[in-house]
């Protein structure tokens, strides 16, 4: 099996079964983003502790990589420092969802990612 192939896989077994899905209880930072060309969603929540991300979940609907990108952000953010997500670039995401995606999918892989910085940003 490729790397490719590999990472196609874990985006697919996320997107099957989505870690951290649901309401996050005490939830202090959330954001909903959501792409206008197909209507998909991301709902993403984060509990902050000072300057710790204590717990993160998400609800959403949409394609597999939008929500499956969703799931593997809220295992990577789960205990992190808040300047981990705000250091988290675009490009340096797309590399650890390790899949090729060009430019339309680009925004269903980002989904996520933008609505977590913009949590964060909105409970400051
Ligand atoms: Fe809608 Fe991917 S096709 S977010």
């Amino acid at each position: 099996m490729s790397e490719e192939e590999i990472s196609a896989e874990i985006i697919l077994d996320h997107y099957r079964n989505p870690h951290n899905y649901g309401k996050l209880e005490g939830s202090n930072a959330s954001m909903t983003e959501y792409n206008p060309i197909c209507g998909d969603t991301v709902h993403f929540q984060l509990r902050i502790a000072g300057t710790v991300i204590e717990d993160a979940k998400f609800v959403g609907r949409g394609c597999s990589v939008s929500q499956a990108s969703a799931s593997m952000l809220t295992d990577m953010l789960k205990g992190k420092p808040i300047e981990y997500l705000e250091s988290l670039t675009e490009s340096g995401f797309l590399d650890v969802l390790g899949i090729k995606v060009g430019p339309a999918r680009e925004k269903c892989a980002l989904l996520s990612l933008t609505a977590a910085k913009k949590a964060v940003k909105a409970s400051r």
